[in-house]
């Protein structure tokens, strides 16, 4: 999301994994500790691909995030493995829950990039209103979600809303609210064990009344001690943070809408 030039040149190239990967670690995501995931990347994806599971989106949403310029469904694991998989047997899971009156799909990606019109998801799973799914996440993950509405777009192959950005690695595991691709996306909150954040708390905004920002942001309402898991500090000159306090695994309830 900081670097929508690049997204424009990557959307050019058929893959584009190896400069994402270099590329989308810059910016506060290096706060994450997810340095280590990319290396082994493709290998992974070619091994996940034994345990998708296609039925996961419906053929209405699929076509519709394949006119809205996604690259592919997500590779979708029903198995734990190298990226998320659709469960609940893993040591972190987030169940999603879609209160937000309309059907959504869920789209989750990972440490090669977040620009999902070059590089293709982990995740994509029809959530339909009221419902929800359940997300377990290998432990060394790093990257982000976002939901697909109705209405929504993609901007420079991003989704357009507000995201969540996470890291699960005890014990630097990391959970945040950021609204800094679209300040007036749609709600969402993240319900950890000992902390929540959400559209106003723990959450990464722009500075100065942006309404989209690379990296003129802030964490705000998350100063260490705030409340239980809170941690505010910076890197790079910039603000880092989020919600903490998840130990060695957590269930987290994420809700859309
Ligand atoms: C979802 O829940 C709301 C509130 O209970 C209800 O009004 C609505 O009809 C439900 N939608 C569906 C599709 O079941």
């Amino acid at each position: 999301m900081r670097f929508p030039t690049t997204a424009l040149v990557l959307s050019t190239l058929a893959a584009g994994q190896a400069l994402a990967a270099s590329i989308s670690h810059q910016g506060k995501m290096h706060n994450h500790a997810e340095r280590h995931v990319d290396l082994m990347k493709a290998h992974h994806e070619r091994r996940e691909l034994d345990h998708r599971d296609t039925s996961l989106i419906s053929a209405a949403d699929t076509s519709n995030i394949l006119k809205l310029g996604v690259n592919a469904i997500g590779l979708n694991a029903v198995s734990k493995g190298d990226a998320p998989w659709v469960g609940s047997d893993g040591q972190f899971t987030n169940t999603f829950h879609n209160t937000a009156g309309e059907d959504l799909v869920l789209v989750i990606w990972g440490p090669s990039g977040s620009w999902i019109n070059a590089i293709r998801p982990q995740i994509t799973v029809s959530i339909p209103e009221n419902s929800s799914k359940t997300i377990s996440f290998p432990t060394g993950w790093s990257g982000a979600w976002a939901p697909i509405y109705g209405s929504s777009k993609l901007v420079n192959g991003q989704i357009s809303d507000t995201w969540g950005e996470a890291t699960f690695q005890p014990p630097y595991s990391v959970v945040d609210v950021s609204r800094e691709v679209n300040m007036n996306g749609k709600s969402m909150s993240i319900v950890g064990p000992q902390c929540v954040t959400d559209m106003n708390t723990c959450v990464f905004t722009c500075k100065g009344g942006a309404s989209t920002c690379l990296d003129q942001y802030q964490l705000v309402n998350c100063e260490t001690g705030s409340q239980a898991g809170a941690n505010k500090g910076t890197w790079g000159g910039a603000d880092s943070g989020g919600c903490g306090g998840m130990g060695s695994g957590a269930q987290l309830n994420t809700y859309l809408g």
